[in-house]
């Protein structure tokens, strides 16, 4: 992916003016994944408005492409031609994901009945991380891992002539497990039962049910879902409206809370109550965000939210709130080093096993830049004063997120920050430097030293 072949790109964030005006987010990366792959399975057309054009979902196209679908842009709409469930043609390269454990997990599932064989390759970060959380209920049903590294990629999975559909708890809080099955699942003759003990976003559901497969949904007492599909459905084209990405409002919304003066609106963002977990934090710190135009776009709640300036205070962020907000804990820890008290956060055990160990990348971001935290095995402690002192150098390890994360830290910071590398950013979220700068940041490309 284009990140390997350019150096790594330092970029410094001093205090930022007082930021106004509307923000627009790209498109959500979830969905936008979802949109290419569906729409490649579907029969006939799908229609994709507001995609993520991030390289992350890019390369997902690019992998749908060498499976035989077609898609192409015109105008601003994205039109993809899919071949029918079951009609994928064995790739003649390579699937190279880059960065993104979402494309590579899902794209497992989905060529994982078939009787071909699929390499899977990605990018430093993405080769370092766990895939035995999907080869482990791919080889139930039968699939052969042909090639794979300490369960790591390259990963070559050739299907069963056969394939049989399994019943499968989850064992982690993962959506993408739950959908990668749930995938592998529609090209298996039969039912294929996926158990959420704990509910993780759902798009891969409620997108198929959209598409047209047989899906349902059961949660009992205790919350636990049993989710059946059944194989071998007719899918057919539909057109998908993308809302836009909560993990990237996240960033201007922290933004606006800790920047002196700040009054922004970030518009259309995607409010499913599998993703708000953050906006609930930051509102229980003390944060003014106001909801306006609450509205249904694409099957899907989102808003328009006010964002301005705010005296935050520390919380407790409960264990089972993480999987509304696993992606937004980097930028929550940088909320919570503006606040005054003492914020933490638990259950954290899956931000070791993202694009890099973020707990571990977001520890020593705060300390090298003056803010005291005690990082535990699953869990982080911040101890905010309400001031920031910044002046350091923040490694990112190959993760836009803690990239993003750590230019807002320098957004109220006494000295500015710098992140070692900006060039991850274009896997979720092109626009964020421009798009901050309209609004009031001020970025100027750094040292590393
Ligand atoms: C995603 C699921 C989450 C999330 C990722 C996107 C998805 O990963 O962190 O950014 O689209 O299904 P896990 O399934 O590993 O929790």
């Amino acid at each position: 992916m284009s990140h390997s072949a350019s150096p790594p790109r330092p970029l410094r964030s001093a205090k930022a003016a007082p930021l106004s005006g509307r923000f627009r987010v790209p498109g959500d990366k979830s969905i936008s994944h979802r949109a290419f792959m569906f729409g490649a399975m579907a029969e006939g057309e799908t229609l994709i408005d507001g995609l993520l054009e991030g390289d992350d979902v890019l390369a997902t196209g690019k992998a749908m492409q060498a499976l035989g679908a077609s898609i192409e842009k015109r105008g601003d709409r994205w039109h993809v031609h899919g071949l029918g469930v079951g009609g994928f043609l064995e790739p003649r390269h390579d699937l190279d994901f880059g960065n993104a454990g979402t494309g590579a997990r899902l794209t497992m599932g989905l060529v994982g009945g078939y009787g071909f064989t699929t390499r899977f390759v990605g990018d430093a970060s993405l080769s370092s991380r766990p895939m035995k959380r999907v080869l482990d209920p791919l080889r139930a049903i039968g699939v052969e891992v042909v090639e794979h590294h300490d369960n790591k990629l390259p990963i070559a999975l050739r299907g069963p002539k056969a394939p049989l559909p399994i019943s499968y708890r989850v064992p982690m809080a993962s959506a993408q497990v739950k959908s990668c099955v749930l995938l592998a699942g529609l090209v298996i003759p039969g039912t294929t039962v996926v158990i959420e003990p704990i509910m993780t976003r759902d798009h891969t559901e409620k997108m198929l049910e959209g598409f047209g497969a047989e899906i349902s949904v059961e949660t009992d007492s205790e919350g636990v879902r049993t989710i059946r599909v059944e194989g071998l459905p007719k899918l057919t084209g539909q057109h998908v409206v993308v809302p836009g990405d909560p993990s990237s409002a996240a960033f201007p919304i922290v933004a606006g809370l800790i920047v002196p003066g700040a009054d922004i609106v970030i518009e259309n963002v995607l409010m499913n109550p599998t993703r708000t977990g953050l906006i609930t934090t930051l509102q229980e710190m003390g944060g003014d965000i106001e909801l306006i135009d609450q509205r249904q776009s694409g099957g899907e709640d989102v808003a328009d939210l006010r964002v301005r300036h705010s005296r935050l205070r520390g919380v407790t962020v409960p264990a089972e709130r993480a999987p509304s907000m696993i992606d937004e804990y980097p930028v929550l820890a940088v909320a919570a080093a503006y606040a005054e008290g003492e914020t933490l956060m638990e259950g954290l055990e899956e931000l070791r096993v993202k694009e890099s160990d973020r707990l571990a990348a977001v520890a020593r971001g705060l300390e090298v830049n003056g803010v005291a935290c005690v990082e535990g095995p699953e869990s982080l402690l911040v101890r905010g004063t309400g001031r920031v002192a910044g002046g350091g150098v923040v490694r990112t390890h190959l993760d836009h997120r803690i990239a993003m994360s750590f230019l807002v830290l320098g957004m109220a910071s006494d000295q500015p920050v710098t992140v070692d590398d900006e060039r991850m950013i274009a896997t979720s979220f092109p626009d964020f430097v421009p798009g901050m700068t309209r609004l009031g940041a001020a970025f100027t490309p750094g040292t590393a030293a």
